[in-house]
């Protein structure tokens, strides 16, 4: 089969959820499509289940009447892999298990032709340990499809150690033609997506361990100011939290139990309890009858100050300036650059989280970091014993008279937002460091496959080239365990512009 050969013969193998949606996806694209499932029956009922969404499709204008009919011709059930003899693509999506797959792998390349191009859905076993079972594992690439197949366009290829360009590329073209869009990435753990999401859910589980917020104030945090679409609790209640933690302990152990990647004993409890999400009835909200989902913590209204001092380049939140003015708060602008932060009338200051905590200091309020401050409609600020009351109120109102809610947190080095982008940004430098994928790849795949606002790369960029590992290396001051530790990539972005002086 050439790489675009849409008329050659692919067959799924497994037609649980991943192999129906892939199929789906083979079939509309116009190949023939054999189905094939180890438990007698189930690529029957498969093929019915795709016949019906098919009639979905066609209900819905996306499909005509003759496609459809010409697609359901063009699928069929298959009684054993021998009759998968001719296929150009084998896709496996059978249980996630090692040797499951390796036997399989073992069976199918005694039967299908010596071109036939052979890949596997696999989430989180290594591509380069499943193709060790075969004679050829030059042919065997991984085609991660993200669930639900049909609807989601990112696919990330991966290349195994052992894997022949050609067949990645082939494996790539075939993705684009199906409408998809591709990323190439190196076999490592989690992948491109798996891998550098998981700070987005740690530092949310962090934050409510550390008692500083509940999760429904993190959630609200994490959509009206961090621009994500939903927040990490609310996210893995519906990805289900035994599915969710799976990843994340998948991650962690093929990093041999890197600090980066640990668990969170939170979830651990959820999971253990059988509170797995929305499937379950419970997850970190309750969604039975009576489950009300729980407000977020919002500030009660307070009276604006009647103006602020601007002391330095606000950097990422410069906005802020223009929108103090436009609320009808005078700015006054100190001739000397003090640093970067607001002067509040209490005399207390008003500063972008940093990775610093507020009560290192005599009189602050952190406020955290925002996609956009002038979309954004919720901030966060935390403050310390130190705090002045009066300090507070001002740093309340101020952000209530710019339209937000504010929710008011514990004093957590880097908040919500500030410390999940820094380090999502850091594991991302690190991921293009090792070979893992190209910063645009990277983008394409946090944007597309987990609905990220902007890739990790953009981010950085509007951030400023430093903005990511000066947070990181405030937090990994006040947590040295290793977790919030920068990266060696993420200092060289930071600081490869500025040559030293001296002998090293
Ligand atoms: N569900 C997801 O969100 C998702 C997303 C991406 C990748 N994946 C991966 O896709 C694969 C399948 O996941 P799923 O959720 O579709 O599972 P599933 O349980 O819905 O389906 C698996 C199917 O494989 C069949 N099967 C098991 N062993 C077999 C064998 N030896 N030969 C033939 N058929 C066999 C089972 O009978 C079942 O029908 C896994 O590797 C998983 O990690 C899943």
């Amino acid at each position: 089969m050439t790489a675009l050969d849409l008329a050659g013969p692919v067959a799924v193998v497994g037609t649980g959820t991943m192999g129906q949606g892939i199929a789906q996806v083979a079939l509309v694209a116009g190949h023939p499509v054999r189905l094939y499932d180890a438990v007698p029956g189930r690529a029957q009922a498969a093929a019915d289940a795709i016949a019906a969404r098919l009639d979905r499709l066609v209900e819905k204008d996306r499909l005509t009447g003759a496609e459809r009919d010409a697609a359901r011709a063009r699928l069929r059930p298959a009684e054993s892999l021998a009759d998968l003899a001719d296929s150009g693509l084998v896709v496996e999506a059978v249980l996630e298990r090692l040797d499951v797959k390796q036997q399989l792998l073992r069976e199918l390349e005694d039967v299908v032709d010596d071109d036939c191009l052979l890949a596997t859905n696999t989430s989180s076993l290594s591509v380069t340990a499943i193709g060790g079972a075969l004679r050829n594992p030059g042919r065997f690439v991984g085609l991660h499809f993200f669930n639900p197949a049909p609807l989601l366009p990112l696919v990330e290829v991966v290349s195994g150690f052992a894997t022949d360009v050609t067949s990645a590329t082939r494996a790539y073209e075939m993705a684009r033609a199906w409408g998809k869009t591709p990323v190439a990435c190196a076999d490592t753990p989690g992948f491109i997506v798996n891998r550098i999401a998981r700070p987005f859910y740690a530092e949310a589980f962090a934050v409510y361990e550390a008692q500083a917020a509940d999760p429904a104030t993190i959630d609200a945090v994490l959509r009206e100011s961090g621009g994500f679409r939903m927040g990490a609790f609310e996210l893995t209640d519906l990805i289900g939290q035994d599915v969710n933690e799976s990843v994340t302990r998948s991650v962690w152990e093929a990093f041999f139990q890197d600090v980066r990647f640990t668990p969170s004993l939170a979830q651990r409890r959820l999971v253990e309890s059988g509170r797995h999400g929305r499937k379950s009835g419970h997850g970190w909200y309750d969604y039975g009858a009576e489950g009300e989902r729980p407000e977020p913590h919002t500030a009660e209204k307070v009276q604006p100050p009647a103006y602020v001092v601007v002391e330095g380049d606000l950097g990422p939140a410069a906005e802020l300036v223009a929108l103090i003015r436009e609320a009808g708060i005078q700015v006054r602008e100190d001739e000397e650059d003090h640093g970067t932060r607001l002067v509040l009338p209490s005399g207390g200051q008003l500063a972008l989280a940093d990775g610093q905590t507020a009560v290192e200091f005599r009189d602050v309020v952190y406020f955290d970091l925002a996609l956009d401050y002038r979309r954004a409609t919720r901030i966060a600020l935390s403050h310390s014993q130190d705090t002045q009351t009066q300090t507070l109120a001002e740093a309340t109102g101020l952000f209530q008279a710019l339209g937000k809610d504010v929710s008011v947190i514990g004093d957590v080095p880097g908040l919500i937002v500030a410390r999940t982008v820094a380090r999502i940004v850091d594991l991302a430098h690190d991921a293009v460091a090792k070979g893992v994928a190209t910063e645009e790849d990277i983008d394409t795949a946090m944007r597309l496959g987990v609905n990220y606002p902007l890739g990790p790369f953009e981010w950085s960029r509007r951030l400023g080239r430093s903005w990511a590992y000066d947070v990181l290396d405030d937090l990994h001051m006040r947590d040295p365990s290793g977790r919030y530790a920068p990266s060696l990539a993420l200092y060289r972005h930071a600081y490869a512009s500025e040559k030293r002086e001296g002998t090293p």
